[in-house]
């Protein structure tokens, strides 16, 4: 698991690099989640990335005892617009009055990878937000 992990950070890594931001090949949603996210919300976007369990990985993160939020269950994002995903992602945790180890992105991602992004979460909880 963890080699698995490894090698998609790895790949992620080689994909952003020839990329990078703006330029002119779009990373897709998928691949933008796996390299950003799914440390915190897992590979499946369950909320059980490694750096959910500061534990099992060695590092003593107290902070994180707000777990990342999980997005595959429709009944928590179904409260959500996707306007407040939007907001979630850009600002982070901060802009939401959520918790602020979630990082804001809005430095790092365009807005049209954040809607995608939205977009690609909106699949993983197959709901529609209020
Ligand atoms: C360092 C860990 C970490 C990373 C990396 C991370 N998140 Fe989060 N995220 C969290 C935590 C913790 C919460 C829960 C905040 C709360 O409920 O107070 C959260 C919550 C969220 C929420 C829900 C906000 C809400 O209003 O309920 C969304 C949407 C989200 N994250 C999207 C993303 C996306 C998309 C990425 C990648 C671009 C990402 N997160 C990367 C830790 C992380």
């Amino acid at each position: 698991m963890i080699t698995k992990i490894f090698l998609i950070t790895v790949f992620s890594i080689g994909t952003i690099a020839f990329t990078g931001k703006g330029a002119a090949f779009a990373v897709s949603a998928e691949e933008n989640y796996k390299f950003y996210c799914t440390q915190c919300h897992g590979s499946d976007g369950k909320g059980e990335g490694a750096n959910s369990k500061p534990k099992v990985v060695g590092i003593d993160l107290p902070e994180m005892s707000v777990t990342p939020r999980n997005h595959t269950n429709p009944e928590d994002m179904n409260k959500l617009t996707d306007t407040d995903i939007e907001s979630a992602i850009s600002g982070g945790g901060a802009a939401v009055s959520k918790s602020t180890i979630m990082p804001p992105w809005g430095k790092t991602l365009t807005e049209a990878e954040i809607k995608d992004l939205t977009a690609y979460l909106r699949k993983l909880c197959k709901c529609k937000g209020k």
